[in-house]
């Protein structure tokens, strides 16, 4: 069984065309990254599918319910965390947990257990009884997460669970979330970074101007995507001309005094790299991996647009 199925979805305001077409499937018990640049339409696609906003066409279901026809259905068989922390910040963790308990018309002696559970589970026992205002960024996303489970969804959409997060709330949001399917549900993300795809994705769709412009597993994904490469910098145009001569497989960014050199970047490799330069000193040497910048010039032939 499917846990989404989406069907040639459309969305504009006004003449701004949001979704035009959108395809997606995601089978029940993986996790499933939308994977796209600011801007690109991933939280009107969640919020769509989340019964939030209608389509202008389309269809959509979540659970074997359609979205259109069967919201209530939908709703209660999903959970969605946005960007922006749904939690209320003059209330403790424990009492956010037991609010929405009762909105997920939790028993109250079910509910009380089920808070217990997950403050000790999503590890926030030691601020549980402070209000949230005064949490980390970090705490407070877990808590988010937390919210999610307390009515055992079905499917859960996650948008944009890292945003704004140093990187290693981020690892601990990862760890969260690896938890969460553990269960067997379904858990449909969206996010603007690769490495994230990657690290918790079984299948990712690449999102752009509202169409999947390609989709796969993350293996899949960065197969179509160059690997890495080094830049080397130089003091002079003059250095920067003898170097190029020197490793006709690099490209010279004359702007930057750079040469940009594909490859992996293995010790060995940087060590000949540097060999060969002989006599010409490199003033910075830096190591690139891809990043959804790369995947979107390859697939798209331009960088990402980004939306400020
Ligand atoms: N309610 C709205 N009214 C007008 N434009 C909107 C509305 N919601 C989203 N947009 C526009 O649709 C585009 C996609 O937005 P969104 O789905 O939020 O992208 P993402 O979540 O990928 O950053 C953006 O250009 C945004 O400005
Ligand atoms: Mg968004």
């Amino acid at each position: 069984m499917n846990a989404v199925e989406v069907v040639a979805l459309t969305k504009a305001y006004g003449k701004k065309v949001v979704l035009d077409g959108l395809d997606l499937i995601v089978p029940a018990g993986t996790v499933f990254a939308l994977l796209g640049p600011n801007g690109a339409g991933k939280t009107t696609a969640v919020n769509i599918m989340s019964t939030l906003i209608r389509p202008d066409s389309g269809r959509a279901w979540v659970a074997g319910h359609d979205v259109a026809r069967e919201p209530d259905a939908v709703r209660d068989a999903i959970a969605l965390t946005g960007q922006f922390v749904a939690v209320d910040g003059l209330f403790t963790g424990e009492e956010n947990l037991r609010l929405m308990a009762d909105l997920r018309h939790l028993p109250p002696a079910a509910g009380r257990q089920r808070t217990a559970e997950l403050i000790e589970r999503f590890d926030l026992g030691e601020v549980a009884r402070k209000p949230v205002m005064t949490w980390s960024g970090g705490m407070r996303r877990r808590l988010d997460l937390a919210m999610t489970l307390v009515g055992s969804p079905r499917v859960i959409f996650l948008d944009e669970p890292t945003t704004g997060l140093d990187p290693r709330s981020r690892r601990a949001v990862w760890e969260m979330i690896r938890d969460l399917v553990q269960g067997g549900v379904t858990l449909f993300l969206t996010t603007q970074y690769l490495e994230e795809a990657d690290q918790l994705a079984d299948r990712i769709a690449l999102l752009d101007h509202g169409r999947v412009v390609a989709s796969g597993t993350p293996e899949e994904l960065k197969r179509l995507v160059p690997g890495g490469h080094v830049e080397l910098r130089f003091a002079s145009p003059a250095d920067l001309d003898r170097a190029a001569a020197l490793l006709p497989s690099a490209s010279p960014e004359p702007s930057k005094l750079a040469l940009r050199v594909p490859g992996e970047a293995t010790p060995a490799e940087l060590r000949d790299l540097l060999n060969r330069l002989g006599e010409v000193t490199a003033s910075q040497v830096s190591l690139h991996s891809p990043d959804l910048d790369d995947v979107f010039l390859t697939l798209t032939g331009r960088p990402e647009e980004v939306v400020r």
